[in-house]
């Protein structure tokens, strides 16, 4: 196990410290084979994937009935989580296609598709009842702009758009500042916005954010 959690550090460091887009996917088509046996394996500590399944199902009108959208998916945690806790209908994004081959072997998936979260989003206006992305707010990943945006812009309205932020940058990363500029525009109400346990024991904890969509494209 402490051999597992060295190495998922490693990798993860690594993601964290990588200096562009490009970098990032190398780290992930390397770690694509392992991050389950090693992230899975302390499925008890990375608690993030089920607390963001059950809070952004909680959130919604008629959670059976939802149409999601998982970005930043990787191998689909967060995927398996939601069908747990009892969603049908789940598509997934993500920029490594080494992750999204491990998610497409979940088989909980109806589309999975390469995306860069940097850019915008080739998903038409209103397209989703529920957005999540988990762990992919970080450091060396995928900053607020437009990515908050972009994921507003393709939940319907009254649709719901849950995300973790590493709390070391919920204010210096301008997440914060972003979630407060949607609200200010009337696009969305901040349904909740509080600090989790995102890996616990590791210190890791991250903001939960809660977005419901108020306005239409
Ligand atoms: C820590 S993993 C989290 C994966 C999954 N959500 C989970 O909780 O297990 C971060 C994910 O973000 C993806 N990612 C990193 N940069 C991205 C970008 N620019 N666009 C889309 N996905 C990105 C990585 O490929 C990786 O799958």
């Amino acid at each position: 196990m402490s051999t597992q959690i060295r190495v998922s550090e490693l990798y993860l460091g690594q993601a964290r410290a990588s200096s562009s887009v490009q970098h990032c996917m190398a780290i992930y088509d390397k770690w694509a084979p392992t991050y389950n046996h090693e992230v899975g394996n302390e499925a008890q500590s990375y608690v993030a994937p089920v607390l963001v399944a059950q809070a952004a199902l909680k959130a919604a009108e008629d959670p059976a009935k939802c149409v999601i959208l998982d970005a930043g998916c990787g191998t689909g945690l967060v995927g398996q989580a939601l069908v747990t806790a009892g969603a049908k209908v789940i598509d997934g994004l993500d920029l490594s296609p080494a992750m999204l081959k491990v998610a497409k072997q979940t088989g909980i998936y109806r589309n999975l598709a390469q995306a860069d979260l940097t850019r915008r989003i080739e998903t038409a206006d209103e397209t989703y009842d529920i957005v999540t992305c988990v762990g992919t707010f970080t450091l060396g990943h995928v900053g607020p702009h437009p990515a908050l945006r972009e994921l507003v812009r393709i939940a319907r309205r009254n649709g719901i758009v849950t995300v973790t932020i590493l709390e070391e940058i919920w204010v210096s990363g301008g997440f914060k500042a972003e979630v407060e500029r949607l609200k200010a525009e009337s696009r969305v109400t901040v349904i909740t916005e509080e600090l989790i346990d995102y890996v616990k024991g590791h210190g890791d904890r991250a903001v939960l954010v809660i977005l419901k969509r108020i306005d239409s494209a």
